[in-house]
This record gives C-alpha cells, sequence and structure tokens, in this order.
C-alpha cells in the first residue's frame, strides 16, 4: 500500500473485484488497457492484464481510501461482494431487535453494505463516477421478474442475508452519490470460461456430462444473464455516465428445467433421465431464501444501445466457447 499516487493520465477504471467470476471478464476485455486493480489477490496470478494492482482488503475503510486516494480520477467499478449466499445466510443478526450483526459476523455486511457506501462518499466528493453491481437477490421473489424501479426488501425472513445486504448497499450509493453512480443488477450470471469459479451453467453442463445432475426446479423463475453483457453494460455506462438502476439479463425469462433442457439439447446430451424438483418445496432452515419469481426486466439498458441476449443465444455462445 506504501507507494506513490499513479499519474492521472494512465488512469481510466479502478475496478474492485477484478478476480471476480463476473469482473474478470470485463477487465480481461480491456487486455488490461487502463486498468488499476484493487483487491486481496492480484489479478495477474488469473492470468489477466492491468495498468497497476494495489493489494487491499476494502472490508478496511482505511484501505478503500488509500486506493481511492492513489486513484484519483478514475471513475470505479465495484465488483467486490460476498457472494457465498448459504455462507452469508450464517452472518444473519442472531437477534430479531437488532439490523446489524455482531461484529465477527459482519464480513458480508462490510462488503456488500458498508464498502458500496464508502466507496459512494468518497466518489461523490471526488465527482469521480461509480458503477455497482448488484442482484435480483435484493428482491422477495414474489412478484418477479422486477423493473428497475421496483423497490429492495425490507429487512426480513423473505430475503436472504446476502440480498439484503445488497440491497442496503444500494441505498447507500443511491442516497450518497445520486449523480455520480450507478447500480446495475445482475442475475445468475454466467460465462463461457472462467477456471477460478464456476458458474450455474457450466456446473449443470459439468454435472450433466458425468451423469450427477441434481434436479432442477420447475417452479423458479429467472432471468441468466451472459457475462459478456455485463462487460458491455459498463463500458456503456462508462461512456455515458449514465446515472440511476440498471438491469442486465435475457430478455426471456425462464426456469431451470427449460433452461437445462435447452443446455442439453443443444450439447447433444440425453435429457430423458432429467430429473426435476419445485423450490416452493425446499425446507432446509442452513440455506438462504431464493427468489421464487426472481429476474429482471431489461427496459433501461437499451436506451444505451445493449440489447441483451436472449438466453438460448447465451447457451448456443457458451458451447461455442465464444465469450
Ligand atoms: N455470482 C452470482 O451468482 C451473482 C448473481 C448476481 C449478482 N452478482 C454480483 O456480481 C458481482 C460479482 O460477483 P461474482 O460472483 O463474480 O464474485 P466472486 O467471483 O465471488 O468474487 C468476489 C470478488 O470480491 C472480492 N472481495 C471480496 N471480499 C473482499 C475484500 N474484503 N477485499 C477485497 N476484495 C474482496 C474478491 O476479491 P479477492 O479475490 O481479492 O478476495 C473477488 O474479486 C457481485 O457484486 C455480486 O453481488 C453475482
Amino acid at each position: 500500500m506504501a507507494s506513490l499516487p499513479l499519474p492521472r493520465s494512465t488512469l481510466s477504471v479502478l475496478v474492485l473485484g477484478s478476480t471476480s467470476l463476473v469482473g474478470s471478464h470485463f477487465v480481461g476485455s480491456r487486455a488490461g488497457q487502463g486498468i488499476v486493480a484493487a483487491g486481496r489477490r492480484d489479478p495477474r496470478d488469473h492470468g489477466l492484464r492491468v495498468e497497476r494492482y494495489l493489494s487491499a482488503d476494502l472490508s478496511a475503510l482505511g484501505e478503500i481510501e488509500e486506493v481511492l486516494k492513489k486513484c484519483d480520477g478514475a471513475s470505479v467499478v465495484n465488483f467486490a461482494a460476498r457472494t457465498d449466499v448459504d455462507g452469508c445466510e450464517k452472518e444473519r443478526p442472531l437477534t430479531r431487535e437488532s439490523l446489524l450483526p455482531e461484529p465477527e459476523r459482519r464480513n458480508a455486511w462490510r462488503i456488500n453494505a458498508e464498502l458500496p457506501g464508502h466507496l459512494a462518499r468518497m466518489c461523490a466528493e471526488r465527482g469521480v463516477y461509480l458503477i455497482h453491481i448488484s442482484t435480483d437477490f435484493v428482491f422477495n421473489g414474489e412478484s418477479g421478474p422486477y423493473a428497475e424501479t421496483a423497490l429492495p426488501d425490507p429487512y426480513g425472513a423473505k430475503v436472504s442475508w446476502y440480498g439484503y445486504t445488497k440491497g442496503q448497499g444500494e441505498r447507500a450509493v443511491l442516497s450518497l452519490a445520486p449523480k455520480d453512480s450507478a447500480i446495475l443488477r445482475i442475475s445468475y450470471p454466467y460465462r463461457a470460461k472462467f477456471a477460478f469459479k464456476t458458474d450455474f451453467a457450466r456446473s449443470m453442463l459439468d454435472r450433466a456430462r458425468e451423469g450427477t445432475l441434481y434436479p432442477l426446479y420447475i417452479d423458479q423463475m429467472f432471468t441468466p444473464t451472459w457475462i459478456p453483457d455485463v462487460t458491455r453494460v459498463v463500458e456503456a455506462l462508462l461512456r455515458t455516465r449514465a446515472t440511476g438502476v440498471f438491469h442486465v439479463a435475457s430478455p426471456h425469462p425462464t426456469t431451470p428445467v427449460a433452461f437445462g433442457l435447452a443446455l442439453l439439447s443443444q450439447a447433444r446430451l440425453p435429457t430423458h433421465d432429467l430429473k426435476t424438483t419445485r423450490l416452493s418445496d425446499v425446507r432446509d432452515p442452513e440455506r438462504a431464501p431464493r427468489p421464487l419469481r426472481g429476474g429482471l426486466l431489461v427496459d433501461r439498458v437499451r436506451a444505451l444501445g445493449v440489447e441483451p441476449l436472449v438466453f438460448e443465444e447465451g447457451i448456443r455462445r457458451l458451447l461455442d466457447g465464444v465469450e
């Protein structure tokens, strides 16, 4: 952390969460051009090129401030999050009265709720543009797919702790940096290749090839997001500095079983022994709630000139290995 500020001329985008499933695609698409990455793991160890890497634990306010100071002038894209939904659930406050978990159980809170707020405040003070990545898990899944104007759920048992903390992060960004920020919500992101973390689509495909595919939900509605579309929207937002909430996801809502059938058929794998189950029948107290009628409507990104891929086309590209 003890290094000199970067010269302004080299600065373009500060990426938090460059090693993530989603953020690594954006970083890779730029071949390192104008990218400063900050985080605990060095993206170059993931084969990604960046102009500079700053080692930082972004759950610590002092480290976030240091990073922002060194990158003054660069737009910020925040992909960093604690994304293990069932792991986050274990950090839900133990008492109903408190909205804040005990200090030793605040990992999700710090990175999903507090970090976006700190970023928003610092970006607004500097006139720096911030893009914050979020999720349809901020909604309880009673009436999806959701429009950009829909409001995240308040605290309660219907939404996962992960979703609630992400909703609080969104709220902080929108209230602290309304003129300098965009929230970009995505839903079940998937891509053709990323060696360091799988996604629901590649996991389905791998399990089907091994003959170990789990039963797929017939009653869950979702709108999977083709990750290269996230990169396209982030680039469009950086160009336009558009503000407010945006969604990117398949314009065709689907169910896991319909997605699985399309994936297996296109991959020429057998579908006759595909098993199904119902999300609404899951009764596992260890498991965080998932939106039943979830997903995102994508009207606003079209005004940025981006038409998101329908999931059938995303599957084709996944199988072709084309990102
Ligand atoms: N995956 C999904 O299904 C999904 C669905 C909807 C929305 N999203 C959203 O999309 C974004 C990216 O998700 P993802 O699944 O691609 O993420 P991911 O692969 O789980 O990666 C998480 C990222 O967060 C960084 N991070 C976490 N804690 C950190 C800390 N204390 N200090 C520094 N960096 C930290 C990690 O960096 P290090 O490697 O340096 O630790 C890593 O780059 C998130 O905002 C997520 O909420 C994801």
